[in-house]
């Protein structure tokens, strides 16, 4: 297998490169080393046609003017850190706010606006791009020097796997995630509120109204969160305040293991997502509101896109009842998260 590599722009005077991955049926990958942002997945549909499914822009640039994390790698901490602040080893951090008073995703410049060194790799089964970055010490008022490295293979059986490694020298709170908006009807200009998700979790982290975790951890039984059994999106989520996006506490409990599947009955497209992680987050894709035009000239109205971002608990170093998200000197940071593409 072969990885095209092209242009994509520059930032600064640095070249910014778009890498295409093609498998043996014909699936295709589009990854650019600015943010590791995946800007295109084009999969078949249960009568062959291939579409993209995902989210986003077909320049650069739109990439630089405004995105809501499009198909982007989340870093150094995926989602909310209360107010911006924690304490670790008896040391006061404060980090840059970049929602409100809380951080987000990272903060201002997150590792979806960094520049990584991509390396193709590729064998008979399957082609990789390998993004490293290190995130110097003090970065966004993160502790440590941070070396990342986030693997992504697309295999000829339909997986888009992301492998992730990072070794600090100074402890630091840690969280990857990989942030796709993923549309299973294509290009067809359908929200994704009739595709059918299953997850498997039989809990969730309870959020605050600025979506900070309030520390409780719920049940979903008898909710409107509960997804073990598959349905629609929209069956119930004018019931869920604000939509869903909620960091589901997987079944798994941090064993490599099937998370979630996502439907779409009409296209007869599927992910299957397994993973390595606790918990994940299912986004709706709420804040979109129709103020993105995307690649093929769609307007990104209110869910027309939804994340599955694997990921250890929001907040989790501010919240004792949640596990441990330290990266000390001598560990390595790891996290397996596959998206199985298919039709039914
Ligand atoms: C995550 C968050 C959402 C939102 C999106 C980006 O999924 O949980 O609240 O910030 O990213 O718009």
């Amino acid at each position: 297998m072969e990885i095209a590599k092209e242009l994509f722009g520059k930032i600064d005077g640095t070249d910014v490169f778009l890498f295409t991955l093609v498998n043996k049926s014909g699936m295709q990958l589009q990854v650019t080393n600015y943010g590791g942002i995946v800007t295109s997945i084009k999969v078949p549909d249960k009568n062959g046609k291939f579409d993209d499914i995902v989210l986003g822009y077909d320049s650069l640039k739109g990439y630089l003017i405004e995105t809501p994390y499009f198909g982007a790698i989340v870093g150094r901490c995926a989602n909310r850190i209360s107010y911006g602040k924690f304490t670790l080893d008896g040391k006061d951090y404060t980090l840059s706010l970049n929602e409100g008073p809380h951080h987000l995703h990272g903060g201002t410049v997150g590792f979806d606006k960094k520049i990584w060194q991509a390396t193709p790799m590729t064998d008979d089964s399957s082609s990789s791009l390998k993004l490293q970055y290190t995130s110097p010490d003090g970065e966004e008022g993160y502790p440590g020097n941070l070396d990342v490295t986030v693997v992504y293979t697309l295999t000829n059986d339909n997986k888009f796997q992301i492998e992730y490694t990072a070794k600090t020298d100074k402890a630091t709170p840690i969280n990857l995630t990989h942030h796709t908006y993923f549309n299973l009807a294509g290009t067809s200009g359908r929200n994704i509120l009739d595709h059918i998700i299953q997850i498997n979790a039989d809990r969730y982290c309870s959020t605050n109204p600025d979506l900070t975790p309030t520390g409780e951890i719920l049940n979903v039984e008898g909710t409107n969160m509960d997804f073990r059994t598959p349905l629609p999106i929209g069956a119930r989520i004018g019931m869920v305040r604000g939509g869903y996006d909620h960091n589901y506490i997987l079944n798994t409990k941090g064993q490599f293991g099937k998370a979630a599947e996502l439907y779409d009955e009409k296209s007869g497209r599927v992910i299957e997502v397994f993973t390595t992680e606790p918990g994940m987050q299912f986004y709706s894709g709420n804040f979109l509101d129709g103020s993105i035009v995307g690649e093929y000239g769609l307007v990104y109205q209110k869910n027309y896109g939804l994340c599955l971002e694997t990921q250890r608990f929001p907040d989790a170093i501010n919240q004792p009842n949640f596990p441990d998200n330290i990266l000390r000197p001598g560990e390595t940071y790891k996290q397996l998260t596959i998206y199985k593409f298919g039709v039914r």
